[in-house]
């Protein structure tokens, strides 16, 4: 029997692709920029499965156009480049990369918190400028991160994980979610669950763990920026749409917040170009799952779940169940 077709839209990691070609024919597009929307759609036509990452755009208008294609194997935890309505009408089934990456995720959300309040990025250039001529007593002060009060904006697992990491420090932990925790799972993170306006009004830190949807879009704009103590920091490690980029150069410019520690921006790789003016911003280019060990694991896990698919098994991280249901209750003699 020939394999089933597979495409990967763009660079991968040669260990995964040679599981891959084990069960299906790879079309293997190795390069960094990927494909545009048209290219996608073409290289698409007879492949059973799609190997994508954060820069495809799957909106409903290319999803229509694929035919045959029974799964989307996506690299990572937030699928906002996939429109998963219409890919559930189209019978496609979505997977994603979830658990692997909390901790990594998290490590960075902390480190971006620690940079911020202690100036890290701006002591550095301070020193690689060669403007250190003498120590002084108040040089490069900063603010401290233990025994301050971290507001967590959306407690899954990447926010829990970094309420873990915050204990360590000693914060006092509020949170918002639009669900609350059960009462055992706040005390073992030591965590209050509060409204989103309480949680601005009171944190000295805020980081933002939320997925970007039609509700979280530009949720944290100029109104909850200026909630903010002035003294405050913000992080945000999910995406950058959750935040209104215009709105947060004002706040960093006029000093509504102290500062910002940004792994994720509107109009990705674009930059608002106010950031780069703003040396109270720590940036990193979306690398928050980037770690050797966390990148292999969630690739790994992509090309699992796009052989299940391959082989007729539920993949293992499955995010439109229905479409599995319609397809595993479906006459054996559908084909
Ligand atoms: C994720 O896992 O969602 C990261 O942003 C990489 O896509």
């Amino acid at each position: 029997m020939p394999k089933p077709k597979v495409l990967v839209t763009k660079r991968f990691f040669p260990e995964p692709i040679a599981v891959l070609a084990e069960h299906a024919e790879v079309d293997y597009e190795a390069t960094d920029e990927g494909l545009t929307p048209a290219a996608l759609v073409a290289r698409a036509q007879g492949k059973r499965a799609m190997i994508t990452q954060v820069t495809d755009q799957l909106g409903r208008d290319v999803l229509s156009q694929f035919t045959g294609l029974g799964v989307i194997a996506h690299f990572g935890v937030g699928y906002d480049n996939i429109d998963l309505h219409a890919a559930t009408e189209h019978g496609i089934m979505v997977t994603n990369t979830p658990g692997v990456l909390d901790d990594t995720t998290a490590d960075l959300a902390f480190a971006l918190m620690l940079a911020a309040a202690r100036r890290i990025t701006e002591a550095h250039n301070f020193i690689q400028r060669g403007d250190w001529k003498r120590w002084t007593l108040d040089l490069m002060m900063g603010r401290d991160v233990h025994h301050r009060t971290l507001g967590i904006l959306g407690m899954g697992r990447i926010g829990q994980a970094l309420a873990r990491r915050a204990r360590g420090f000693s914060m006092r932990i509020l949170y918002h979610n639009r669900t609350r925790l059960p009462l055992e799972m706040e005390s073992a993170l030591e965590a209050e669950w509060v409204s989103k306006e309480r949680l601005l009004r009171e944190s000295d830190f805020v980081s933002i763990h939320l997925p970007l949807t039609a509700e979280t879009r530009h949720s944290m704009g100029e109104s909850e920026l200026r909630m903010m103590k002035p003294d405050a920091v913000l992080v945000n490690t999910a995406r950058g749409l959750v935040v209104d980029e215009e709105a947060l150069v004002r706040a960093l410019k006029e000093k509504w917040i102290a500062g910002a520690g940004l792994d994720v921006f509107e109009r990705e790789p674009r930059l608002h170009p106010g950031l780069l003016e703003c040396p109270n911003a720590v940036l990193t280019p979306h690398v928050g799952s980037s770690t050797v060990d966390t990148r292999m694991k969630m690739a790994m896990m992509t090309v699992d779940n796009a052989v299940a698919a391959l082989r007729g098994q539920r993949p293992p991280n499955l995010l439109n169940a229905s479409v599995w249901d319609r397809w595993a209750s479906r006459p054996a003699s559908a084909g």
